[in-house]
This record gives structure tokens, sequence and C-alpha cells, in this order.
């Protein structure tokens, strides 16, 4: 079965280049299928789930073409509104393809999305946003039946701030007469990225980053270039690495202002940063000092998809650390995993309570979702001896490249069958 063979106590060293957003480039290449014309995304990165972003619009009748990390996406033949059951379960953010289809075709039909289990996610939100903006949408055998023939701009306030939701409702209005103001949007960089590709394409979206967008729709968008962000999830799983590690190391092409609640964490647990630019520099401490409380909330808060890197860190700090994971009920599986290296971790609910030990000890562990598989691979480079990570399939769907990364920084690991 293939895994990753980590051997752990080698301190890091070097510099590597961090990829683009996964979180930013999957809304952008659904986005694509507006303007109906030739779109040029660059610095994707090579992640399952962008593959699996690029077979939809294949099926839709888009035309793909990859170059390196560049992506070429024609939709002047756009022909289909159905995303078959295969491809919309394999991940959470095929659902925003909803929004981008009904601008383009007015109608669709999707089924419920898949992707990691991280408790239930429900795309309620997204529903209801529609539904007041004049989408019919029809349930049956687990398949939406959507018509937005008669959409009609409106104000949407978010119970949630939702990024999914907040996606969807920006691809949705931006084809159309009228303007639809989100309330209480999700303010994540990926949003802001979202939002600058669509005004290059000709759209009216402001506000993003901020708790209220606006759309002024206009009649059609056209052809553009774009380059994603870069990834501040990847960014923090590096900086985690040396920490677990020790060493130093500096990561390039990182925008630091979209990591700023990690970054503190990092320095409160003892480690010295010198930011840059586009650049991060980290020397690890000794020995890594406990947080009382981590809290995950929304952007700009604590990111949930930093929790189980977080986790993997304090587990070898000095004294407790208190985790409370407000955004995803399933987040805490990486918890069991830690605890078979010997961890000393207690769940209560959303709360996680980590008594850090001098040492983790490698083993055989089970990446159970994309940033539980990361977190594994932060703790087994500060372990003891070696350690298996099995179901690499799900780091792959976040992570270009990894262990060819690691292995750039002096890491001893090695993708293995
Ligand atoms: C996006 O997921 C990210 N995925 C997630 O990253 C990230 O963890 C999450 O935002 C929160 O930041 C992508 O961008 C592709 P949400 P999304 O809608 O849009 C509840 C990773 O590891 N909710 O903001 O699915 C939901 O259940 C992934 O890269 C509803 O109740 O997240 C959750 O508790 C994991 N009803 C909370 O809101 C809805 O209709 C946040 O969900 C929608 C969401």
């Amino acid at each position: 079965m293939e895994h990753i063979n980590i051997s752990g106590g080698y301190p890091l060293s070097g510099e590597i280049d961090i990829h683009g957003a996964k979180n930013a480039v999957l809304p952008v290449l659904a986005a694509t299928i507006l303007c109906g014309d030739e779109c040029v995304i660059h610095n994707c990165p090579q992640l399952s789930d962008v593959e699996t972003t690029i077979e939809i619009l294949c099926e839709l009748g888009c035309r793909v073409k990859r170059e390196n990390n560049h992506i070429i996406v024609n939709s002047g033949n756009l022909s289909g509104n159905f995303i078959p059951h295969s491809l919309m379960t394999k991940m959470r953010s095929s659902i925003i393809f909803l929004g981008a289809i009904l601008a383009r075709h007015k109608t669709a039909v999707v089924c419920f999305p898949g992707g990691c289990e991280l408790g239930p996610r429900p795309i309620d939100l997204h529903i209801k946003a529609f539904r007041k903006l004049g989408v019919k949408i029809h349930e049956a055998h687990g398949f939406l039946h959507c018509d937005a023939k008669d959409f009609s701009p409106a104000g949407i306030h978010l119970d949630f701030p939702s990024v999914g939701a907040t996606e969807n409702i920006m691809l949705l209005s931006c084809i159309s007469k009228g303007e639809t103001t989100i309330i209480n949007a999700a303010r994540e960089p990926e949003i802001q990225d979202l939002q600058d590709f669509l005004n290059a394409m000709g759209a009216k979206v402001s506000g993003a980053g901020s708790s209220i967008i606006r759309i002024q729709g206009v009649d059609k968008l056209h052809s553009t270039e774009h380059s994603i962000i870069p990834d501040r999830i990847v960014a923090s799983t590096y900086l985690s690495a040396c920490m677990c590690a020790g060493g130093k190391i500096l990561i390039n092409k990182v925008n630091p202002q979209h990591l700023q609640a990690y970054l503190s964490i990092l320095e409160e647990s003892g480690a010295k940063l010198d930011i840059y630019n586009s650049s991060i520099e980290i020397t690890a401490p000794d020995k890594i000092k406990n947080i009382n409380m981590i809290r995950t909330s929304p952007y700009p808060g604590f990111p949930t998809d930093s929790q189980s890197i977080a986790m993997s860190m304090l587990s070898v700090a000095e004294g407790t650390s208190l985790i409370k994971e407000t955004i995803f009920e399933g987040r805490f599986r990486h918890a069991s995993e830690l605890m078979k290296m010997g961890a000393d971790i207690k769940i209560e609910g959303d709360l996680a309570i980590i008594q850090g030990v001098n040492r983790l000890k490698g083993t055989d562990v089970y990446a159970k979702d994309l940033r539980s598989g990361a977190g594994l691979v932060v703790a087994a480079l500060g372990a003891d001896g070696d350690t298996n990570i099995f179901n690499t399939h799900y780091i792959d769907r976040g992570y270009d490249r990894l262990c060819d990364q690691l292995i750039i920084l002096g890491a001893k690991a090695e993708r293995k069958n």
C-alpha cells in the first residue's frame, strides 16, 4: 500500500517556494466558464483536486490544456449543465460549479458534494441564498434540479460566513442585472483572489476581504489571465515542519499577510521569525512552548485547516495546550493517530487537551483527511525513528510534491509502495 516513509530527527535547512493556493485555484477554474472564451490561469499547483476540477470542466464541454503550472481553459463550447455523481462526490468544492453553470446556462443538475469527512458538510446556506435570488431548486433522488431563469438580485445575509456559499453567490450573480449584496460574507484571501479574477474578466465585484460584498451584474464577461495567490495553509505546514524537526528554513513566494494568525502562534511557541515582503525565515527553538488556547475561527482568525498541524507541533511542547475547533465537527481525527506515536491528547467535544511529551515515536499511521495527513507528516519529522503515513491520496489533494520539497529541506522522506 502506498505510503510516505519519514525518518525523524533530521533538522531542516535551505529554502523552498510555496505553490499556488488550492482553495483559490478551484473557484477560479470554476469561474472560467463564465466568460465563454479562453482564460489562462498561472501558478496552478499539481494537485488531485485540480485534476478533478479539470475533469469537471471537460465534462461540461470546455477545452482545457495544462502546461506545467499554467492552465488554459476555453469555455466557448460549454454544453453541459450536469455534473456526474462520480465527479461531484470526489471533492466538496465541486458545489461552486453550480453558481457558475447557472450563470451561463440558467439550468443545472448536480448531486450533493463529497470531499473529506469533516463532519456533516451541508449546503443549506448555498440553497437558501440561491432561492432568495430567485433560483428554483427541486431535490429528487439526491440530485438538485436548478432553474435560474427568474434570477433576481437581492441582499443575502449568510447565517455563517461560509467560504463556499460566498463564492457560489459571487459566481451566480456577476452576469445579471442589478446589484446583489452578501452580508456576513467570508473574508478569506481566496475570496479576494476570486474577486480579482472576476473583475479581470469584466465583472463588477467589490468588498471581498470585508464582510460585505457587492456584485453589480454585467451582461457579459471576457477572457483574461490571472495568477493564483500562494497557499497560506501549505506555508504554515512547512513552518511547523521546521518547528518539529528543528533547524532554520526560508519559504519564498508566500504572502505573510495571509497567515498572520498562524505566525503569531509560532512566535508564542518560541519560533524566531524574520518576515520579508514575500518570504518568511523561521528558526526553530530548542523546545516548543505550549499555547494556552487556540480557537479556530473564520479568517482572519486561526484557520481550521492549520489546526491539525498545530496539534502535531503542540504534542511535543513544554506543558499543556488547548485547541478549540469551532468550524468543523469531525476535525480531530488525527489525534488518535498522534496518540499511536505517543502523544498525550484528550478530546472532549470540540476541545482538545494536549499534554506535551518530550518526543513522539515513529510508527504506522493513517491519514483520515487532507490536513490530518499533513499533521502526521509534521509530527513524523520530529519523531524518534521511522513513521509510515498511509492514505497518501488525501495528502495529494492539497500538497504539490510534498516529499520532494521536504527532501530539498534535508528531511529523510520517501514515497514507497
Ligand atoms: C472551504 O470549505 C475550504 N475548502 C476548506 O478547506 C476550509 O476548511 C473551509 O472553507 C473553512 O475555511 C475550499 O475552499 C475548497 P464553509 P467550505 O462553507 O466552503 C458549515 C481544506 O483542507 N456550512 O466555510 O466547504 C460547514 O459545515 C478544506 O483545504 C453549513 O452549515 O467551508 C462548516 O461547519 C477543508 N452550511 C462551516 O460552515 C453550508 O451551506 C464552514 O464551511 C455551508 C457550510
